[in-house]
């Protein structure tokens, strides 16, 4: 039986390596190279092709290569009856924190502003407020929120989370549910969207959530780029409701070259890169749900697929 790499446009062969590293004998194969499609039992995937994973008849696992799993379960054509599941990972966590820690400092700090007058040779002193009268919202409150929350405290900031479900978390104030968005919204002078993408989630980064920030508010989207409604946030940096933001995910990737963001002086672009998903550190949880999955035992880290992360 064998181990589908199925990753378009990624490096099959470096992960193909660092699996084969832990386990010799593992029988991998790599999109589209698969051989008899009865013979894969576990497909580690990242933007498959739609209806493509139908093909395999002893298909019982899918792994996203990534900590979200929408770019799986927005395929119509998935398999019925499989495990789905995501990465879980230190590494991975912890590049996200670092990214969202840079970001909310740069701004507080006022780099970006000082970059500008250096470009315009000016030498001017802003104003700096202390940390902890900024308050941090950050949507969604699970492996990767969590631990960006802690990271922000340690600076002193006041941070408020914002879950699906009640959480408690020492020195952060939590909330949960649409009854207690609005109130959350009301208090986040930076808001983080740290959510997986779900039916649910799409869009909620939108004009009804910008009117509810205060004044002036800035906004970090590093989950994914639906989440973003593009032309609500462009409208409400000209109304200057917000400052800016800080964008790592859009709803197309390579953001195309024309596209407003690319240029605009108050939104800060980077390319999906805020977390990093390394072959050394995730192969060996792939290793093992794929030897569980064998093993007819359930892999870790499972995705509810009713939920839908
Ligand atoms: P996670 O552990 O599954 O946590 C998701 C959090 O979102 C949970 O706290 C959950 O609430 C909350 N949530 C889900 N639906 C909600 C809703 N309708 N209303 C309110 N809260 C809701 O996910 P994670 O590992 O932290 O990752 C989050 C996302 O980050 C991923 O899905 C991925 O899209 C993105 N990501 C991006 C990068 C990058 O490089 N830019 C890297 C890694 C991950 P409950 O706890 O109550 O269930
Ligand atoms: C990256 O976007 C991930 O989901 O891990």
């Amino acid at each position: 039986m064998a181990l589908l790499i199925i990753t378009p446009g990624r490096n099959a062969l470096r992960w193909q390596r660092e699996l084969q590293r832990i386990d010799s004998k593992l029988d991998i194969r790599i999109w589209p190279d698969t051989g008899a499609p009865k013979e894969i039992e576990f497909a580690f995937a990242w933007n498959h092709p739609a209806g493509e994973l139908q093909k395999y008849p002893n298909l019982k696992c899918i792994a996203s290569l990534g900590a979200g799993v929408d770019h799986i379960l927005q395929d119509p054509d998935l398999p019925e009856n499989v495990f789905v599941t995501r990465v879980v990972d230190p590494l991975l966590t912890r590049s996200m924190s670092e990214y969202i820690v840079l970001t909310v400092l740069n701004r507080r700090r006022n780099f970006c502003v000082y970059r500008e007058k250096q470009q315009k040779k000016k030498w001017h002193l802003e104003p700096i407020v202390e940390f902890s009268r900024c308050n941090i919202g950050i949507m969604g409150l699970g492996e990767i929120g969590k631990s960006a929350a802690k990271r922000l405290t340690e600076f002193s900031f006041r941070v408020f989370g914002w879950s699906r479900t009640p959480k408690q978390i020492p020195k952060i104030t939590t909330c949960y549910g649409n009854h207690q968005f609005m109130q959350f919204l009301h208090r986040s002078h930076i808001l983080i969207c740290l959510l997986p993408l779900t039916p649910l989630t799409k869009d909620i980064l939108n004009q009804s959530t910008f009117d509810n920030l205060p004044e002036g508010a800035y906004v970090i989207n590093v989950a994914r780029g639906e989440h973003l409604v593009e032309h609500d946030l462009l409208q409400a940096i000209e109304t200057g409701k917000l400052s800016g933001a800080c964008l790592d995910v859009f709803r197309q990737e390579p953001l195309p070259k024309k596209h407003p963001f690319r240029r605009h002086p108050k939104i800060i672009v980077t390319p999906h890169i805020a977390g990093i998903t390394a072959p050394e550190s995730v192969a060996g949880q792939v290793v093992e749900n794929y030897t569980r999955v064998q093993m007819g035992e359930p892999p870790l880290h499972r995705v509810n697929l009713q939920r839908g992360y």
